[in-house]
């Protein structure tokens, strides 16, 4: 991480910015990295904050869910986007079963990501009593923890796959109540993941802390999107809340097509690419 407290230098979106864009009505804009170089990009695009996601093991690993991730990949990673990341809050996801085996596991797991990655903050997924605990203890500490509710992708067997959580009235409401437990236990800032609007816009309007919605509605604080979907980059994946900003996938094919072809049409390198 650069030093950016001297004069001219960035100045770091802290925590305590985050929080207070909902108070202020502004929405929070948050996005996903995996390395230095789209870490670099998202910051200079003025992103609120970066998210090194476990979705790393389905867009960068190529696996089926997030569970084989470990928590050595994602400090491997979040050291990559560090070094990208000058002015953003940067946020690391706690793999599958670092914070859901005990308080004090989650203590040193979190611990550690904090001190080998030097990010700001970390998500941890679910809000069952094992998970609350592990909150009490990591913020107790002085580590700001972002907390993940809905379809949380490590329990992604246990939901019966990937599909929208909180539509029936009992599971709503137990939705409002952990986001309430989170915000007790000392979250800064809740992601609601694939519920109806109208239910995000309830837990929204019960926490004072922010919510950051990913197939979630409008009525959430702010939006998280997985970096390689909104470029377009990662075209297999068609999710109905998902919107394109680029079409990298074909950028990309094009670009290797026509180096292919120059290459084998003895076109490149020509004159001017040669010494
Ligand atoms: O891992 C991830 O990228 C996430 C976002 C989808 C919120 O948890």
């Amino acid at each position: 991480m650069s030093s950016a407290s001297g004069a001219g230098r960035v100045k770091p979106v802290t925590v305590r910015d985050f929080i207070a864009r909902k108070a202020n009505g502004e929405k929070l804009v948050v996005v996903t990295a995996y390395d230095a170089l789209f870490g670099r990009l998202v910051d200079e695009s003025g992103v609120d904050a970066v998210l090194v996601g476990d979705s790393l093991g389905n867009v960068v690993a190529g696996m089926d869910s997030t569970i084989p991730v470990t928590l050595d990949q994602m400090i491997y990673h979040a050291r990559m986007v560090r070094r990208g990341v000058e002015r953003a809050l940067l946020i690391v996801d706690m793999p599958f079963l670092t914070c859901q085996a005990g308080a004090e596991r989650a203590l040193l797991n979190c611990g550690r990501v904090m001190q080998e990655t030097e990010a700001q903050a970390l998500k941890i997924e679910g809000a069952t009593p094992e998970v609350l605990a592990a909150v009490r203890s990591v913020t107790s500490v002085g580590i700001p923890v972002m907390g993940h509710l809905g379809f949380t992708p490590q329990s992604v067997h246990a939901l019966g796959g990937y599909r929208v959580q909180g539509r029936e009235k009992e599971a709503a409401e137990r939705l409002v109540e952990d986001a309430r437990a989170l915000e007790h236990a000392g979250a800064f800032s809740i992601v609601l993941e694939l519920m109806p609007a109208e239910v995000a816009a309830r837990v929204t309007a019960a926490v004072s802390i922010p919510t950051i919605g990913i197939g979630a509605g409008a009525g959430c604080d702010g939006q998280v999107l997985v970096l390689p979907d909104l470029l377009g980059l990662n075209d297999r994946f068609t999710p109905k809340f998902l919107k394109r900003y680029a079409s990298l996938a074909d950028t990309v094919r094009s670009a290797v097509v026509a180096y292919g072809d120059d290459v084998r049409g003895g076109r490149y390198p020509d004159d001017e690419h040669s010494f």
